[in-house]
C-alpha cells in the first residue's frame, strides 16, 4: 500500500478556512458583549474567555467534520494528530484583551499547513467586516479582492507596530528595545492583535511590524496573507520568522528595521 499523499488543493483549503473563520467570527462577535474572564494562562494578565474556548471548539468541529484525517494546533486546545499531511493552525480570538474590553481589533485566524509550510490562510476581523485570505503562490485578498501592500518608506518615516508578551520581565525588556526604536521611526502603534497587525501591513495601516515571543498561531496564517501581498515576513538577520522574533515590512524597509533590531538583541530576553 502506498503512503504517498495526493497533492492538497490549496484553493479548497483556503475556501474551507474562509468559511470556518467567517462562522467562528460571527459566533465570537455575538458573544463579545458582556464577556468575562474565565481563566488565566501564562500570567495573571494572559486571559482566556469562555468565547476563546467556544470559538476554537466550533473551528475544530467544522474543520474535522470536513476533513477528519487532518491534524490541528489550536491556541486553547493544544494539538490533535492526523494522517492526511495537513495541519490546521488556529487562533480562535487573537487580541483577547481587546475583545474583553469591547474593542474592534481582534481576529480569527485559520491556516492550513502542509509539510511545515502554510499554504492557505484566512483571517476574519469581524467587527471591521474584514475577511483576509491567501493561498501560497496565489496572492492575498481582502473581501475577495486582490491585496497589495503599499510601497516601502524609509525607516525614519515608517509607522511601526509592535506588541508585548504577557510576562512582566519580558515586557520590560521589550520596552527597553523600544526606547532604541522609537526615536528612529515616525511613531509606534500597539494595536493588541498580531493577526490585525500583520494583515494590516497589507492595507498600509502601518509600514512595519516586529514582535518577540509570538506563537505559531499568532503569526503563521496572518504572515501568509502579508507575504502574498508583497510584504517580507522573516526573523532577525534575514532569517526565517520564529517565535523568538517576527519582523514584517516591504523589502527595503525590512532590512533597515532588521539592521536596527539585530544589535539590540531584540530576539532575546536580556
Ligand atoms: C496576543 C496578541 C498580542 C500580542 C501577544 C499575543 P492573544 O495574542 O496577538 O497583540 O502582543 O504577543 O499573545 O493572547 O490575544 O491571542
Ligand atoms: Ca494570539
Amino acid at each position: 500500500m502506498s503512503t504517498i499523499q495526493p497533492p492538497h488543493d490549496r484553493g479548497k483549503l483556503r475556501d474551507l478556512a474562509v468559511a470556518v473563520a467567517a462562522e467562528a467570527g460571527e459566533l465570537a462577535a455575538r458573544g463579545q458583549a458582556g464577556i468575562t474572564v474565565l481563566d488565566t494562562k501564562s500570567s495573571p494578565t494572559d486571559v482566556v474567555t469562555e468565547m476563546d474556548r467556544a470559538t476554537e471548539e466550533l473551528i475544530r468541529d467544522r474543520l474535522l467534520a470536513a476533513r477528519p484525517d487532518d491534524a490541528l494546533l489550536g491556541e486553547e486546545g493544544g494539538g490533535i494528530e492526523g494522517t492526511s499531511g495537513v495541519r490546521w493552525v488556529v487562533d480562535p480570538i487573537d487580541g483577547t484583551v481587546n475583545y474583553l474590553y469591547g474593542g474592534p481589533d481582534w481576529g480569527v485566524a485559520v491556516a492550513a499547513e502542509v509539510d511545515g509550510v502554510i499554504v492557505a490562510s484566512a483571517v476574519a476581523v469581524p467587527v471591521r467586516g474584514q475577511m483576509f485570505d491567501a493561498v501560497l503562490g496565489g496572492g492575498a485578498r481582502l473581501g475577495g479582492r486582490p491585496l497589495n501592500a503599499p510601497e516601502a518608506v524609509p525607516l525614519e518615516q515608517a509607522l511601526v507596530a509592535t506588541g508585548f508578551g504577557y510576562s512582566a520581565d519580558r515586557r520590560i525588556r521589550q520596552a527597553k528595545v523600544l526606547t532604541e526604536v522609537i526615536g528612529r521611526v515616525r511613531d509606534i502603534r500597539r494595536v493588541g492583535s498580531a493577526a490585525v497587525d500583520i494583515t494590516g501591513l497589507a492595507l498600509g495601516r502601518t509600514n512595519a511590524y516586529y514582535e518577540r515571543g509570538l506563537h505559531l498561531w499568532d503569526w503563521a496564517g496572518p504572515g501568509l496573507i502579508a507575504t502574498e501581498a508583497g510584504v517580507r515576513v522573516g526573523g532577525l538577520r534575514g532569517g526565517p520568522p520564529t517565535n523568538d522574533l517576527v519582523i514584517a515590512a516591504r523589502p527595503g524597509l525590512y532590512e533597515e528595521l532588521d539592521a536596527l533590531l539585530a544589535p539590540l538583541g531584540a530576539d532575546t530576553d536580556g
